[in-house]
């Protein structure tokens, strides 16, 4: 019986993950740079963790999560990284020890969405989260940070939308004037919008229906209706925005899918790797009553998650040269004997290694060297044993020569170094620099 993996779900091949190295590599760099730290939270958390902060009338919520029960707990693989993190904020009074805390994470979530290009039911997220900063500057900032990374990978036609949804106030002020608008033509929406105007009315703000889009044409407008401090928030962030050199524009329609968003929310689009209705690359927003809500006490936080495999698509198809390879091959006892302390000394110099110690014949290593793109092979054969000495193959340039074997590991490095000026290892084994 063969099986395959779970629908929606993908193994990431050793192949691919050369691309998805390089990304989360210069994620993590950015986030450093950013003053951020890493958190792991859990992939299990208590399924009512979610409805709390997400919120019981969202797709997510209602549709989508993972959850099982195991004795009298209800779990849920987690769908997104926010959560759990304010969870664990809470959990580890984190507040006492620090007032402000950049907080980054990178790992799998997992939602039951009928899969697409770019949408996925295990997918990977790598986000950060801020508490203690009511903002706005920390806003501008995250979004800025997003905008140097995709910038940074290369990644063209970006499109930065932002938005307030206010808070407290003038939010209850913006749904009821919604509401009121919306009542007299709900026969006209569609049927997902006539049950989001009882139970969610701002989605309605995002509907997928044309129709829908239309008969919201005259309808109040999110940022229009901001008053007082949020009005004054949102100014700030456009201008900080300004400040740190991102090209933006305001979509007053922008509302995003979970309901623990407060004033400020974002995406991060682009037009690269035909994603169609799946191009936002990144999203987040500001969730100020998160943290009290879940039991802690009242603190500002803000932060956003991007979505590894839609960032990839958007880069498109770029080749990542494996680092440089050398191929041991020992032929006969003593020859494996020796190339084992080889192996030991080539590794201790930061050499990448393939030691192919099977019982086959110095041609079929050799073509498995060259199959896994080896710049160097190293022979050792019982007779150069006996002699102390090894053969250095150059792969690339097909040249041999012999060399004693207290000098291999050294030859070894300077060859490798050589066969990468032909421009097929870009970089150097990374003991170079060691002497
Ligand atoms: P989200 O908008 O649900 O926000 O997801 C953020 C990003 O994750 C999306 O823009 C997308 O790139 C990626 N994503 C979401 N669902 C899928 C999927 N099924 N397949 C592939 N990629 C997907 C959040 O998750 C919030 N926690 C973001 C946040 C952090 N807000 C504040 N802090």
């Amino acid at each position: 019986m063969q099986f395959r993996a779970v629908k929606g779900m993908n193994d990431l091949l050793p192949e691919e993950l050369r691309l998805w190295h390089r990304l989360e590599a210069a994620f993590v760099q950015q986030a450093k740079l950013h003053g951020f730290a890493e958190m792991r939270p859990p992939i299990l958390e208590p399924t009512q963790l979610f409805v709390r902060s997400i919120g019981e009338v969202t797709d997510v919520v209602q549709k989508e999560m993972y959850t099982l029960t195991r004795g009298d707990e209800n779990l849920a693989l987690r769908p997104e990284g926010t959560a759990g993190c304010a969870r664990a904020y809470v959990q580890h009074s984190v507040l006492s020890r620090e007032p402000v805390t950049r907080w980054y994470y990178l790992g799998p979530m997992f939602r039951a969405e009928r899969p697409q290009r770019g949408r996925y039911r295990q997918f990977y997220q790598a986000g950060c989260e801020i508490y203690g900063d009511a903002g706005p500057v920390a806003d501008a900032e995250l979004i800025a940070m997003l905008v140097r990374l995709f910038r940074e990978l290369g990644i063209e036609s970006l499109k930065v939308k932002v938005n307030s949804i206010g808070n407290g106030e003038s939010r209850s002020r913006f749904r009821e004037a919604l509401v009121e608008y919306l009542t007299p033509i709900a026969g006209q929406l569609s049927e997902l919008s006539q049950q989001r105007l009882e139970r969610n009315p701002l989605r309605i703000l995002d509907s997928k229906s044309d129709a829908d889009q239309r008969l919201l044409e005259g309808a109040p407008s999110t940022v229009s209706s901001l008053t007082g401090e949020d009005r004054a928030h949102f100014d700030k962030l456009c201008a900080m925005l300004g400040a740190f050199g991102v090209p933006f524009e305001v979509d007053p329609k922008l509302v995003r899918g979970l309901d623990y968003y407060t004033r400020t929310v974002f995406e991060v689009q682009s037009d690269a790797g035909n994603l169609g209705a799946q191009n936002t690359l990144a999203a987040g927003g500001r969730y100020d009553n998160m943290i009290a809500e879940l039991g802690g006490k009242s603190v500002p936080a803000i932060g956003f998650a991007m979505g590894l495999e839609r960032v990839l698509l958007s880069m498109g198809d770029r080749v990542v040269e494996a680092e440089p390879l050398c191929a041991l091959l020992p032929l006969g006892d003593k020859g494996t004997v020796l190339a084992a302390s080889l192996a030991g000394q080539l590794r201790d110099r930061g050499v990448r290694v393939e030691l192919d110690g099977r019982d086959n014949s110095l041609k079929s290593k050799l073509r498995r060297a060259d199959g896994l793109g080896a710049g160097v092979a190293l022979v050792i054969g019982d007779s150069e044993a006996e002699k102390g000495v090894v053969q250095i193959k150059n792969l690339r340039a097909s040249t041999q020569r012999e060399c004693p074997l207290d000098q291999a590991t050294a030859e070894t490095v300077l060859e490798l170094t050589m066969s990468g000026k032909d421009g097929q290892n870009p970089s150097p084994p990374a003991a170079e620099s060691q002497g």
